[in-house]
């Protein structure tokens, strides 16, 4: 049946369904809000990468930090010129890998610091495969701690007295021979003395061909750390590699022969495997665990230290009126010490108050460790960024150490800044945490002694002012090496 007037029902039905459309419409929105909500939420939780280029697949931007060295400025020049283009937190790739760097101190505590359990130290496979899986610089970090205990013993305040007796006696010996007028390119000479000290100490090596030919074959392995890792005849890595077998066997006979009773001599190596007869067994150190770490302490005592006094010689140059202090508070301490006299101990360094803000204060300028690369073991945060399991973030030291919010005018050498305790995190020179330089006492030791000898026995002057850096170098360090000429102390009086 049809009604008479269609015209309710229509109303009806168009009533019905605006409401209809209506509930959906609003659904709809509902879902449409619903999703940008949650997708701004999710982007509050989820920070960003941080910025920066992986350049070449594979080969990231491997080349360009090469050829960053090739400047003279050294492969920091890659990292200054891209936390300058993208801030304090940068990504890029070298060899194969994903690296952030960080550099405040603020991001420095992150990765370092005491409760930084998401990360772990991590080198790169060519430095490991060169200094050895069981050095403490590439050990698992149970293997580390072991290790890090039983070596730690070694650098104990006895050891120090020891050491600092041996370095000054070589420092003066080597001092001793330096001539009026006479050109001494510093870090040549603190090369021999820091390697021949550390060799004395390690294992009583001091014959001069075994020291000479130990000394080669260690800078083809240092020369190698940031190579690229080919093992072809010619390469600098496959260099690198058969100078690391020639120093493995000479130093292997040296622990055949203590292990025999065929030699016994008052050093580290001595006092590692005594400790060894006390213990069980399977807590003794492995040959290869005591090879490696042989050759882990003279690669990180030796050319960290020569560079640092290096670079302190030349920015005493730079600076007289800090030279002239020293050298006006040291005279008097020479009574009893003189040279040939009594070699210094740690006690007579105590007294050298000025001297050690002197060594701080260019450990912080030349920041000779200028990174230090760690592993993220989970996704975490830095600074506002993502970091992804597995990316290498490295603390830029040298940045933090020249950074003028957190030392009033950085540029300046000034060692009395050092009055007062740096900032928590703002002095990195032997890193922080418990990775920190295990030979740091006998590294500021050393310098200490050789300002000392230098600023008593000689004045000087740096005869080539060129700031190019030694090309390849792991430690940053003048090409020129810091040529000086020299007038005894006595003839200038
Ligand atoms: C001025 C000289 C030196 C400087 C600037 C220096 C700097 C450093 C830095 C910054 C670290 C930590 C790196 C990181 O956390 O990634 C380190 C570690 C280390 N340094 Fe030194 N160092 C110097 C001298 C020495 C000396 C004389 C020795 C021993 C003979 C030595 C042995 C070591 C060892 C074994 C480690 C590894 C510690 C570990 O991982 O537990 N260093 N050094």
């Amino acid at each position: 049946m049809i009604p008479a007037d269609p015209a309710p029902l229509l109303l009806l039905t168009l009533t019905v369904s605006s409401v209809l459309a209506a509930f959906f419409l609003l659904g709809l929105l509902k879902m449409l809000l619903r999703s940008v909500g949650r997708e701004r939420l999710g982007r509050v939780r989820r920070p960003p990468a941080p910025p920066g280029i992986h350049g070449i697949p594979l080969v990231g931007e491997t080349l360009s930090f090469l050829s960053a060295d090739r400047s003279g400025k050294g492969f920091y020049e890659f990292v200054r010129a891209r936390r300058l283009r993208y801030g304090n937190c940068f990504k890029t790739s070298i060899f194969g890998k994903t690296q952030v760097f960080v550099s405040t101190t603020s991001a420095a505590k992150a990765v370092l610091g005491g409760d930084s359990v998401g990360f772990s130290k991590m080198y790169m496979r060519s430095i490991s495969e060169l200094l050895g899986k069981q050095s403490l610089l590439c050990a698992s970090p149970e293997n580390h701690r072991r290790l890090r205990r039983r070596m730690s013993t070694l650098f104990n305040t006895q050891s120090l007295e020891a050491s600092v007796r041996t370095f000054d006696g070589l420092t003066v010996e080597a001092l001793g021979k330096w001539k009026q007028g006479q050109t001494m390119v510093v870090l040549e000479e603190a090369l021999k003395i820091t390697f021949a000290a550390i060799c004395k100490l390690l294992a009583s090596i001091e014959r001069e061909d075994e020291l000479a030919e130990m000394q080669r074959d260690i800078s083809e392995v240092t020369e190698a750390m940031l190579s690229i890792p080919l093992k072809l005849p010619g390469c600098r890595f496959f260099k690198g590699l058969k100078a690391r077998r020639r120093v493995m066997t000479s130093l292997r006979k040296t622990i055949r022969q203590r292990r025999e009773g065929s030699e016994h001599h008052d050093d580290f190596l001595q006092s590692l495997l005594a400790m060894d007869d006390q213990r069980s067994s399977d807590d003794q150190l492995t040959d290869s665990q005591i090879l490696d770490n042989m050759l882990t302490l003279i690669i990180a005592g030796q050319i960290t230290t020569a560079s640092a006094i290096a670079w302190m010689v030349k920015y005493l140059d730079e600076n007289p009126n800090v030279q002239e202090r020293v050298r006006e508070l040291h005279l008097p301490l020479l009574v009893g010490n003189a040279p040939g006299e009594n070699n210094l101990d740690p006690e007579a360094l105590g007294q050298m108050a000025y001297a050690s803000m002197v060594v701080k204060e260019t450990l912080r300028m030349a920041s000779i460790v200028s990174w230090f690369p760690r592993v993220a073991l989970e996704d975490c945060e830095v600074e506002g960024f993502q970091i992804a399991k597995g990316w290498i973030v490295n603390v830029d030291a040298r940045h933090i150490h020249s950074d003028s919010a957190v030392y009033d005018n950085p540029g300046k050498f000034f060692p009395l800044r050092f009055h007062k305790d740096p900032k928590p995190y703002s002095f990195l020179a032997f890193g922080t945490g418990e990775r920190t330089c295990l030979g740091m006492n006998l590294a500021k030791a050393m310098m200490l002694v050789f300002l000392h000898r230098l600023v008593t026995m000689f004045r000087w002057k740096v005869i080539d002012t060129d700031t190019s850096l030694e090309k390849g170098a792991l430690f940053p360090r003048l090409r020129s090496g810091c040529p000086i000429k020299v007038t005894p102390i006595s003839s200038s009086d």
